[in-house]
């Protein structure tokens, strides 16, 4: 295994899985916090590896840990984390049987002019496909019968570049990745709907596109 940083020109997450045919999501998750793919290790706590049942039926995928998440070391346990449980249990999905993950597994952030606050920043598409390697992995292990898009930065890992999810979200997409048949429904990401002038609308709309991801499961 690779014990130093990856040069700028070749970010990729490939060298730090484990070896092996069918790795656990113990021995990914293992592999996972030694990950030095990319430069965000650097400034990064810890990686946040997804979390959940080996077969859930359900995958959502997120963007990237946030500043609770990388204290605590595990997905969607701040802010935006407790308003998607709510909204799952809202629409009938029971985040106890899914598995939670993020296309990129390290924080990425700028500190406030204070340095007293971490400011979120966006992944670069370069970081999300040197991440890349660990979602495919997830996904291979745990073979979900859907998987829920948590906005733009999800969607584009998963399905490409040209996502927007605008335009497809709340509905049932049939696309093979890695080589696997997946279904998705692509929904926005729960911390627009924090930061959304309407909140209530953002939320109930939220709601509206797990309900169809609940009713694919049906
Ligand atoms: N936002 C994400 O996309 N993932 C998390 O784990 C937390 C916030």
């Amino acid at each position: 295994m690779a014990t130093t940083s990856a040069p700028e020109e070749a970010y990729t997450a490939a060298p730090f899985l484990p070896g092996g045919r069918a790795p656990s999501l113990t021995a990914l998750r293992r592999a996972a916090a030694g990950c030095r793919g990319c430069p965000l290790h650097r400034d990064a706590t810890q990686t946040v590896f997804g979390k959940g049942k080996a077969h859930a039926r359900v995958m959502l995928v997120g963007e990237q840990p946030g500043d609770q998440e990388d204290r605590q070391g595990e997905p969607f346990v701040g802010p935006a984390g407790r308003l998607l449980g709510k909204a799952l249990e809202e629409a009938g999905l029971d985040p106890a049987d899914a598995y939670v993950t993020n296309a990129v597994k390290h924080f990425k952030f700028t500190w406030a002019e204070t340095r007293k606050r971490r400011i979120h920043k966006p992944p670069t598409l370069r970081e999300m496909s040197a991440c890349g390697p660990w979602l495919e992995a997830e996904l291979s292990v745990v073979k979900p019968e859907l998987i829920v898009v948590l906005g733009a930065t999800a969607g584009k890992a998963l399905l490409g570049s040209s996502f927007r999810v605008g335009e497809v979200r709340g509905t049932v997409l049939e696309r093979e990745i890695h080589g696997r048949p997946e279904r998705l429904v692509p929904t926005v990401h729960p911390s627009s709907v924090l930061r959304a002038d309407d909140r209530e609308q953002a939320y109930q709309g939220l709601v509206a596109d797990l309900k169809v991801a609940a009713q694919a499961l049906q």
